[in-house]
């Protein structure tokens, strides 16, 4: 079947299930069993989505007449999936266990990544142990990572997720995330900080990130004020770089001995499994990370090997694919119902619409199909107090992630147990909620109900329950968005893996640093543009 038919056999099943309420497809009893799918630890509820397991089959045909397998293939084999950039994206050799072999344009990728990893082991060590000094002699005691998107969002989004299971070696390191380029968090954070025991780690990969370079500038200067030494001395005992652009870190001043290198291959977003992980490898010690790396690993090995109708990340790209592409839901709220995921929206938020939110084909034509959909989303009670009205009461059609550990706090103190239970039973019954709206009551008291207090129900959402959170399936939860999107990105025909959307912007913020110093702005700008700037000016003068 080609495409095109099975876009047509979908088209005709949308018709009829975009009259259905979710209330009537929920009442199947087996409805359930027949779309939630289990792997490893991990449950894809899909359950309550507009659709019916025949859907999904249509769905899985759409899927294979696009070519995904050939596709996934030729992502893990490391073809050059990123035309745009000629390159391949090979996140998932990040994670393939030592002793396997990837020949990429005619090198072992695998070995290189090892080696890495290796380095990254040795550090962590001399970290651990106090044997990194500062320019007094003093044991290092404070990491500050500046990085910006996928420099910052990955280490961040982890280290938080997984605080719980730092080993005692790194409970003596504390652990800070900068990247605004306002600096507003640096000069917040310094005053609090020691520089002669604060180590800063330079986290990009292109080393030229504005954001990011004029935070480590500050950083750098606060150090010299503070020691009085020379700048060489303070950025051998203070500065680590991560990069895949030595020759940018050595410029910058990153001797060659405190740099860790990774490589083109590794989109931004996609490099927490690389050496830009070292914030996470520094607080859960390196065996948290290489749990996590197997975590992904074992997703890796799922997507490339599970049929398409048992396939995690295939099954929720698909569930993407018909609300986004069939019923026309183009808003999507990722929901954690536990607080260490707090940092998973923006995570996904950058994954997701910084790939996909492309509107040209890999042939350059306009995008035939909606791609990307608005993406946003907090911890799911607090989200609870905040935005839900919307979702229940709102114009919108929303859907929903609701992400969820099965067990937690099972060695700590009763009330802990019971705040878990509360998240899940809230969990569950908003996402019931949602699909039912007020069928959820009996009959006679939603009637009697006046109209505010109505509830439509019939919004779409994907529960995905997780045994533990742990590093592995974290890792497992992250791959799996990974590959949803690169399905997606296949099924839509776009290149999932560059970000020219970003270069304009960043371009005109340069000219328009210029503009800032004159005194008249130039008449070739917009009237809009010079109003401000002359608003500005007037202001900064008072
Ligand atoms: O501007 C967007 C972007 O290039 C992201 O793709 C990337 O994650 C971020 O900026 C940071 O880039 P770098 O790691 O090169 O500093």
């Amino acid at each position: 079947m080609n495409p095109e038919t099975c876009w047509s056999h979908l088209r005709e099943s949308a018709q009829v299930l975009k009259k259905q309420h979710l209330s009537e497809l929920l009442s199947d009893s087996e409805r359930f069993e027949s779309l939630s799918f289990g792997h490893d630890g991990i449950l894809l509820d899909l359950s309550r989505h507009r659709l019916l397991p025949e859907t999904l089959d249509q769905l899985v045909a759409l899927a294979d007449a696009c070519g995904l397998k050939e596709k996934i293939d030729a992502l893990i084999g490391g073809a050059h999936v990123n035309p745009t950039e000629d390159r391949a994206a090979l996140h998932t050799a990040l994670r393939t266990p030592a002793g396997k072999t990837l020949e990429v344009d005619g090198t072992d990728v695998v070995a290189g990544v090892q080696k890495t990893l290796e380095k990254m082991d040795q550090l962590v060590g001399i970290l651990h142990s106090g044997q990194w000094r500062g320019y007094s002699g003093e044991a290092i005691d404070t990491v500050v990572n500046i990085g910006v998107g996928g420099s910052d969002l990955g280490p961040l989004m982890t280290c938080h997720a997984l605080e719980e299971f730092k080993p005692d070696a790194s409970k003596g390191i504390d652990l800070h995330f900068v990247s605004s380029m306002d600096g507003s968090q640096l000069s917040g954070l310094l005053s609090r900080l020691n520089p002669a025991t604060t180590l800063f780690v330079l986290s990009s990969k292109s080393f030229t990130t504005i954001d990011t370079l004029a935070n480590a500038a500050t950083a750098r200067q606060w150090l010299i004020d503070a020691s009085g030494l020379a700048v060489e001395t303070i950025l051998r005992h203070h500065f680590i770089g991560i990069t895949a652009k030595p020759e940018k870190a050595c410029e910058w001043g990153i001797p060659e001995q405190n740099q860790l290198l990774f490589w083109d291959w590794t989109g931004g977003r996609y490099s927490m499994w690389s050496a830009i992980g070292l914030p996470i490898a520094i607080a859960t010690g390196m065996d948290g990370f290489r749990q996590l790396l197997a975590g992904a690993h074992s997703i890796d090995t799922h997507y490339q090997e599970a049929p398409f109708e048992q396939n995690l990340p295939v099954l929720l790209a698909l569930a993407g694919i018909w609300n986004i592409n069939l019923l026309d839901i183009h808003a999507h709220a990722i929901l954690p119902y536990d607080g260490r995921l707090a940092h998973l929206p923006s995570y996904l938020e950058q994954l997701e619409m910084e790939s996909n939110g492309k509107s040209v084909t890999l042939d350059g034509a306009d995008a035939e199909h909606r791609t990307c959909p608005v993406l946003w989303g907090e911890i799911g009670p607090n989200a609870q107090h905040a935005f839900y009205q919307l979702l229940h009461q709102g114009t919108e059609a929303v859907m929903c992630d609701f992400i969820v550990p099965a067990k937690r706090y099972t060695e700590q103190s009763q009330t802990l147990q019971e705040q878990h239970r509360l998240a899940l039973a809230n969990c569950l019954a908003q996402a019931r909620v949602l699909a039912l709206g007020d069928k959820a009551l009996d009959e006679e008291t939603a009637a009697a109900a006046p109209a505010w207090k109505r509830y439509r129900g019939n919004q779409p959402s994907t529960v995905i329950l997780i045994d533990e959170l742990t590093p592995y399936s974290l890792g497992q939860l992250i791959a799996i968005y990974e590959h949803k999107v690169y399905t997606q990105a296949v099924i839509w025909q776009i290149n999932p893996f560059d970000q020219w959307g970003v270069e304009l912007g960043k371009k005109m913020a340069t000219a328009m640093l210029n503009e800032l110093d004159e005194p008249n702005p130039s008449a070739a700008l917009d009237s809009a543009t010079r109003g401000l700037l002359g608003r500005i000016t007037a202001l900064r003068q008072t």
